[in-house]
């Protein structure tokens, strides 16, 4: 375990720690553009130049061994020197279009600009002009002549998403990023270059243009798509989301400070990212609903609670299903009222897996249902009222719409799905309305935010339950 100083502070570095790393976990900021947690150490930007005693030239922070009795200056007068150079050569043919660039508010040349160089530019010459707005996948845009190089997004694909759709082309200021011949951008996790990119060469086709960044609230979540459990921000103003984003705690607290500085620690597949629209759809259900022969038509909660209530008083078998969607709270609370209880679950055709991120179980709380020994709903299922909790796979709507209930009541947010059959539907919460816990394929439970109030007359789980109960 190595003893070196850096800026007069002795700090005890594991083996094989760089320079940049061992600064950034003792609260001493390098700025860095190439370099990223999660990826290889490529060393091009030349941002993160260091002074090292007894060593006659700077040196790259990032590709740099912390070594014993190492004497390390981040801001002598010859390391702030070099970092305006480095920023003059970085800006120079970078166009000036920050006004109308959707990464201003995080962008890290803007950042460093402003923090380590503020110098005017001294470049009288036409500035070199890339291609810009080039639809290089489903998901991404480019921008060529805002990207500084650093090859974030092309390592990225080739290690992260295992699939080299990104390449450099050409050589000197000619250089470009462009997609390899004959691929797109278009790997399961394409999103995530946006992330990575310092600056504002990648853009998402979702949200390009959409909102500026210093309007958005953050509440931290999980990914509530698969059972892989991502944590996420919900990104969102004046009650509508406008992103997800990744979200890694342990990555920031383990091993670096700032997360705000540093950019994204995380990754989300672009399926899981998306899937926020889920939860502001226009065929969302805001008051309950009973069906009638003109179709689903309003009804107030008193008198949908008073049917239901009714209907349980009177019936000698109650069967309650409950989703795999549903919280560890809205369970428990569920699991208590009726004796009877089974558990469904959400299984999309084709549902995608691989040995990544994406699971192919698309629901965020199976396991805790598992783990509380709630069968699967079986074939023979009978009874007098059936409850159902968000909606049926096909397999399990067979095994219901054909047998004759006195009363199906579901609990959904969502009017397209309402299984056939269902007599009283109770508007449920979305998942951005409530808080919970949720435990992932492998056992980690996980806490989400609301991110704001239940709209119209819905309720989350546990309320509904706590109002049958009265
Ligand atoms: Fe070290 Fe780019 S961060 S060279």
């Amino acid at each position: 375990m190595p003893t070196f100083t850096i800026d007069g502070k002795k700090i005890d570095a594991k083996d094989g720690t760089t320079v940049l790393q061992a600064a950034l976990a003792n609260g001493i900021f390098i700025p860095h553009y190439c370099w990223h947690p999660l990826l290889s150490i490529s060393g091009n930007c030349r941002i993160c130049l260091v002074e090292i005693e007894g060593r006659p030239k700077l040196e790259v922070s990032c590709n740099l061994a912390v070594a014993e009795g190492m004497v390390v200056r981040t801001n002598s007068d010859v390391v702030v020197a070099a970092r305006k150079d480095v920023m003059e050569f970085l800006l120079i043919n970078h166009p000036l279009d920050c006004p109308i660039c959707d990464q201003a508010g995080e962008c890290l040349l803007q950042d460093y600009h402003f923090k380590y160089s503020k110098r005017g530019s001294r470049f009288k010459e036409e500035k070199v002009h890339k291609a810009k707005v080039v639809d290089i996948g489903p998901n991404v845009k480019m921008d060529q002549e805002r990207c500084i190089l650093c090859s974030r997004c092309v390592r990225f694909c080739a290690e992260i998403a295992k699939d080299s759709e990104l390449t450099i082309a050409q050589r000197g200021d000619s250089c470009y990023v462009t997609t390899a011949p004959g691929k797109r951008l278009e790997n399961p996790y394409s999103l995530n270059t946006v992330d990575v990119c310092p600056v504002g060469a990648l853009t998402s086709k979702d949200f390009r243009f959409k909102k500026r960044v210093w309007f958005l609230k953050q509440v931290p979540s999980v990914c509530p798509h698969c059972s892989n459990g991502c944590p996420i921000w919900i990104e969102y103003e004046d009650g509508v989301i406008y992103r997800w984003r990744p979200r890694s705690e342990d990555v920031i607290r383990e091993k670096y400070i700032a997360p705000s500085q540093m950019g994204i620690t995380n990754f989300l597949c672009d399926e899981g990212r998306l899937s926020y629209k889920e939860w502001q759809l226009a065929s969302r259900i805001f008051e309950p609903l009973v069906s009638s022969e003109e179709g689903f038509k309003n009804i107030g909660a008193i008198e949908a609670l008073r049917l239901v209530k009714n209907a349980i008083a009177n019936s000698a078998e109650t069967v309650g299903v409950i989703s795999a969607q549903s919280s560890c709270e809205e369970a428990d609370a569920f699991i208590k009222f009726f004796k009877s209880v089974y558990r469904t679950k959400r299984e999309p055709k084709a549902a995608s897996e691989d040995d990544i991120i994406i699971k192919r179980d698309k629901n965020p709380n199976a396991n805790y249902l598992k783990s509380l020994n709630i069968e699967n709903l079986p074939a023979d299922v009978t009874g007098d009222v059936l409850v159902i909790v968000d909606t049926l796979p096909e397999d399990d709507m067979m095994k219901v719409v054909n047998f004759k209930w006195k009363l199906v009541v579901q609990l959904t947010h969502d009017r397209s799905l309402i299984v056939p059959g269902a007599d009283i539907v109770l508007p449920l919460a979305t998942f951005t309305e409530k808080e919970g816990t949720l435990v992932n394929h492998a056992g980690v439970r996980q806490s989400f935010s609301k991110v704001f109030e239940p709209k119209g007359g819905t309720r989350n789980l546990v309320e509904w339950v706590e109002l049958l109960k009265k």
